[in-house]
């Protein structure tokens, strides 16, 4: 977890470090950002309120953020928020993820476009008549879903796990047959790493899936030092290619404590940018692709949000409950 709040506050300081990664951030771009920040950190005050931010987020939107993290990392901040308003930038099943963990804040998302072509791969009603069906065949069946999930599927599960803990939530359990939803790389990979049997879903998530192996096979060839970090959402044959298997914090962790000096960065190309601002004494490659998902958030989507509270995440109570269950046991089993 990384606290926000660091870094360049005039219009000058946010030029110097943001045009180091594309020439989209001109002096007029950054002038223009840095006034909407300082409205956002004064509705901030007035509002009482907090902003969580994934790390795929665009690197403008870290000078508003409370805590910048992993999907793990941002489910437990936002137990933990006493704030009145959380504004998450991130994507729905994030935002429904606060909502879901701390139902007394209000929970704001600024663009309800903000969707995740993973999270859209399964309902709740797929997955009861799935398991309905494979129970007869594996009565020990339990179900871990993957958080990239809508609270109705965590309210189905058994027990919700991130890219963080993944293998550690599943080896917890006391059941042999595990039906891992809805990721199909993720649980190949999990598989690989334990002896329980996966079950998987036909589910994927279209940045990650798109990357090759030929992609980072071109990179490794003019630099075979480069050290490659690799998100478990892609496909096994670019796993196969990694130094490390890791969620995004992860990813963050290992660059700044390896020795190593040059990495490849194989995710969202938002982790890359995080990295390269952040770590300026290393070199970062990418094999990335954007999520539109998460592009969708903008820091002037976040001031409206803000001025017109919108759009509050809401959840009938028993999904809520339910899928508070599923997440309370991820807490447990991977504490
Ligand atoms: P992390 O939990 O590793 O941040 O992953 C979230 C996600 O959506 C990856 O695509
Ligand atoms: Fe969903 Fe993939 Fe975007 Fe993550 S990167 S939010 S899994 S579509």
């Amino acid at each position: 977890m990384h606290n926000g709040h660091e870094g360049a506050k005039t219009p000058q300081q946010l030029y110097a470090s943001l045009s180091r990664l594309d020439s989209s951030y001109t002096p007029a771009a950054c002038a223009q950002y840095a006034q909407w920040i300082d409205e956002i950190r004064a509705l901030k005050q007035e509002r009482n309120a907090v902003v969580l931010a994934h790390n795929y987020q665009r690197p403008e939107i870290f000078a508003v953020a409370d805590f910048i993290g992993d999907s793990l990392e941002l489910a437990r901040q936002a137990k933990q928020v006493a704030a009145d308003v959380i504004v998450f930038c991130g994507v729905h099943f994030m935002a429904e993820t606060a909502k879901i963990v701390n139902p007394e804040r209000t929970v704001l998302l600024p663009d309800l476009r903000a969707g995740c072509s993973l999270s859209a791969s399964i309902t709740a009603e797929a997955l009861a008549d799935r398991k309905e069906r494979l129970r007869r065949a594996y009565p020990d069946l339990q179900v871990v879903c993957y958080v990239n999930t809508t609270a109705d599927v965590k309210a189905e599960s058994d027990v919700c796990c991130t890219s963080a803990n993944a293998v550690k939530v599943i080896d917890a359990l006391d059941s042999q047959h595990i039906l891992f939803v809805p990721d199909e790389n993720l649980a190949r990979y999990v598989q690989t790493q334990t002896t329980k049997t996966i079950l998987s879903w036909e589910g994927n998530c279209y940045v990650h899936h798109h990357i090759t192996p030929e992609q980072i096979l071109a990179v490794r060839r003019n630099l075979p030092h480069v050290k490659v970090l690799v998100h478990p959402e892609c496909r096994a044959d670019v796993i196969q290619l990694a130094d490390a298997v890791l969620s995004t914090s992860a990813m963050v962790r290992y660059a700044k404590e390896s020795p190593a000096q040059e990495f490849l960065i194989v995710t969202e190309c938002g982790l890359s940018d995080r990295l390269f601002l952040e770590v300026p004494e290393k070199k970062f490659y990418k094999s990335c692709k954007l999520c539109a998902y998460m592009k969708m958030i903008t820091l002037e989507g976040v001031l409206t949000s803000l001025r017109e509270m919108r759009y509050e995440i809401t959840l009938p109570e028993d999904v809520r409950v339910g899928a508070e269950r599923s997440l309370n046991r991820m807490f447990e089993l991977s504490a």
